[in-house]
């Protein structure tokens, strides 16, 4: 990184540098909402795009939902491209991104205008791959930071489509879809580039199930990457009400284990 950016960032307060992220409420800067079930909060883009990529660099995000990524791209002046399988997702993402200053949906703008692309489809699809390389061809650009934020298996189910990660069958070919997600990204990707995938955990049938770290081991098969670090984030805006609280704080008691209070970020680099 050039010695003008550390620079820069050194004085930015905003950046975080600690491995451990205790983030206050979701941001509602820039036209932000919280309108979708499993959507990640905007700081979580922020934090990568602003650090890890320049002005007019390519930003994708693998698994789009609402369009936080698309919305931060958009602010920060960065090129960006998302994929979702589901078409009403993708409506209700182009309506947030594209949205004037009273918050209401405007059809004088295009994404073209923010140099964004939404693509519909499974993103560890051949077609998927082909758009993509030919939204960069057109650019003259390659992918220089890349965000993966899937199903955390079946916590929450997304759709009934097949390729949806939230219907793998079991946890063994969540894992390899995942791999196969990554797989078809990689060829796309700038030497030096950066992976940002987050994950939680789940709980079933009395044991703690890690998928954040399985998916993180089926990743780093991929000798492309290295891992550069793993954020413990803070689970925040979705706080259950107090008498929910008390309710898993007996189950938790009762069945001996700790209540989820934290999720992962996987940070990975590209030195192939
Ligand atoms: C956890 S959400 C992402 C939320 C997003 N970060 C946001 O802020 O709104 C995962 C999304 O991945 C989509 N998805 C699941 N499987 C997919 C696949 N094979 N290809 C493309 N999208 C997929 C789901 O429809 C869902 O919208």
């Amino acid at each position: 990184m050039q010695k003008e950016k550390i620079l820069e960032l050194k004085n930015e307060q905003e950046i975080i540098t600690d491995s451990l992220w205790i983030l206050g409420e979701r941001s509602k800067d820039f036209g932000h909402k919280n309108a979708y079930h499993g959507n990640f909060i905007p700081q979580i883009p922020r934090q990568f795009i602003k650090r890890f990529t320049e002005e007019n660099d390519v930003v994708v995000d693998a698994f789009l939902g609402s369009g936080t990524t698309l919305i931060e791209c958009r602010e920060l002046k960065r090129f960006g491209i998302g994929v979702e399988l589901q078409e009403s997702v993708i409506e209700m993402a182009k309506n947030i991104i594209l949205q004037n200053n009273n918050g209401f949906f405007d059809n004088s703008f295009n994404l073209e205008n923010f140099n964004l692309k939404i693509i519909q489809g499974d993103t560890a699809s051949k077609k998927v791959f082909f758009e993509i390389e030919n939204q960069l061809t057109n650019w003259k650009k390659k992918i220089k930071l890349l965000f993966l934020h899937p199903p955390y298996f079946d916590i929450i189910k997304f759709s009934d489509n097949k390729d949806d990660l939230s219907n793998a069958p079991n946890i063994e070919i969540f894992y390899e879809m995942m791999g196969k997600v990554i797989d078809n990204y990689l060829p796309l990707m700038e030497k030096g580039s950066h992976v940002v995938f987050v994950m939680g955990d789940k709980y079933q049938d009395s044991q703690w199930i890690p998928l954040s770290f399985g998916s993180m081991q089926e990743i780093l098969k991929r000798k492309e990457l290295i891992l550069k670090s793993i954020i413990v984030k803070n689970i925040s805006g979705n706080r259950a009400k107090i008498s929910q609280e008390q309710l898993w704080r007996y189950r938790a008691l009762t069945g001996g284990y700790f209540i989820f209070k934290h999720e992962y970020i996987f940070f990975f680099k590209k030195i192939k």
